[in-house]
């Protein structure tokens, strides 16, 4: 079940974070675009995604599946709620970066017609990154 993060959550997001990018990981529940979802099951948490809304655009900033969760379809569920949700509120694109050696998520977000755009030199510490876009027409879901 999808549901959006409360109080409660915090404390194992602050573990997720902390898996991406350590200067983020106060700040996550004060930045007024960010959307944060989580991922429940069994009444635990597997997973979560942080997207933003900001006017026209939108972007996912980070998506993570735990390891014994993954290949579940979890991260399809999520994509399909933020296109959703990014069309609804009248966006024009959805953009993203990922690490080109990240096989799994470029698999996920290619699934969901992102396109390549640009190669970001070192933008992560094992390589490049990809500026993936998927453009959004009004009747698509
Ligand atoms: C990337 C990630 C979010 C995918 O989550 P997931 O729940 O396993 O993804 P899904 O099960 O929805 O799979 C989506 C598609 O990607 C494919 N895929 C998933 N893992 C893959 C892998 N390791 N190699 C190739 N393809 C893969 C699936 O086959 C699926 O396609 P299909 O529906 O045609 O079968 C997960 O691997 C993860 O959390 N990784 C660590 C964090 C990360 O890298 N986040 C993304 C960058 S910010």
């Amino acid at each position: 079940m999808i549901r959006k993060v409360v109080k409660s959550d915090y404390e194992k997001l602050i573990k997720y974070y902390r898996l991406f990018d350590d200067s983020q990981v106060e700040l996550f529940p004060t930045d007024p675009f960010a959307h944060l979802l989580v991922y429940e099951l069994d009444n635990q948490i597997v997973g979560f995604v942080n997207y933003s809304i900001i006017y026209e655009r939108a972007e996912i900033n980070y998506i993570y599946i735990e390891e014994e969760y993954r290949n579940k379809h979890i991260a399809s569920e999520f994509m399909e709620l933020i296109i959703t949700d990014a069309i609804d509120s009248g966006c024009v694109n959805i953009s993203l970066e990922v690490s080109v050696n990240n096989k799994a998520g470029l698999a996920l977000y290619e699934k969901y017609g992102f396109e390549r755009k640009a190669i970001r030199k070192n933008y992560y510490p094992d390589g490049d990154g990809v500026l993936m876009v998927k453009e959004l027409v009004k009747d698509e879901k």
